[in-house]
């Protein structure tokens, strides 16, 4: 079957600096894959190409056996590619629901100007998405809150909810669990994967901390100084040994199962 995600010899320079090089990794539809790897190892720069947000330097990315390759974010969203940033993008003084709303609004508009006149952002569509994504994401004693009065962990779980009413086939998270407390981060990790699972979402979440990756992770890739240099199961990644003495944490997470 055709992967939903072909990225092949993938590259990125700025200037002198190789931020990624020779990254190579086929995803099949609805498989969970963490990423990993020290800051600056060139997790979000393999995002950022995914997505549209930088030009790769060179190499190409297929989505569903579609070149998607150095293609505008707006057109590769429209395809059926969403993401969360590592701060959460949405309006401060609106509420859940209106964030929803101009979510789902956004992500149902048809690309050009008329498209745009004719997709309100109350349209009935637009706000059964959004009440939809709201009870999906366990967030409806908040729904009438003003984003910048939400509990940290809920303002995630509006950003990765907007990110899901645009209806995405794959969603690229980018440290959904930062700046969240280590008790919180298990149950938020719980109702956002849970969310993705039902509506059937192939997802690839950076993360930092190894205990969420073992337990959430189909398959871990794991980055160094802009490369791939392990891709197998949790288990596989994180008993790697070149893994465990490069990136700090996993020989931790590995010596707590040992
Ligand atoms: N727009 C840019 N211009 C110049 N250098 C950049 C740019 N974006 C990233 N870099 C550099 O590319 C390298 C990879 O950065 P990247 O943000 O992808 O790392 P990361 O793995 O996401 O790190 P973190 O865990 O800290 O988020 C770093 O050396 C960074 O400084
Ligand atoms: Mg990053």
């Amino acid at each position: 079957m055709t992967p939903i995600l072909d990225v092949r010899d993938l590259e990125k320079t700025f200037g002198s600096l190789v931020a990624a090089r020779d990254i190579n990794v086929s995803v099949p539809a609805h498989q969970t894959v963490g990423v990993i790897g020290a800051n600056g190892a060139g997790k979000t720069t393999f995002i950022n190409m995914i997505t549209g947000h930088l030009r790769p330097t060179k190499g190409s990315i297929r989505f569903e056996g579609r070149d998607i390759t150095g293609k505008p974010s707006r057109e590769i969203v429209r395809l059926g590619i969403s993401r969360s940033f590592q701060v959460a993008q949405i309006f401060p003084t609106l509420t859940v629901f209106e964030n929803m709303c101009i979510a789902a609004a956004i992500a149902r508009r048809k690309s050009g100007l008329l498209g745009n006149i004719l997709t309100p952002v109350t349209s009935p569509a637009a706000t059964s998405e959004a009440e939809a994504a709201i009870d999906l994401f366990q967030i409806a004693r908040y729904r009438d809150v003003t984003a910048n009065a939400l509990p940290q962990g809920v303002r995630k779980l509006l950003d990765i909810g907007m990110a899901v009413a645009g209806s995405p086939r794959l969603l690229l998270l980018d440290e959904p669990t930062s700046g969240i407390s280590i008790e919180e981060k298990f149950d938020l990790m719980n109702v956002v994967m849970s969310a993705l699972k039902s509506r059937k979402i192939t997802v690839l979440f950076v993360e930092h901390d190894m205990e969420i990756v073992a337990k959430f992770a189909d398959r871990v890739l794991a980055f160094y100084d802009g490369t791939v240099i392990a891709d197998g199961t949790a288990h596989e990644t994180l008993d790697n040994p070149r893994v465990q003495e490069l990136i700090s944490g996993v020989r931790l997470k590995a010596a707590s199962h040992a």
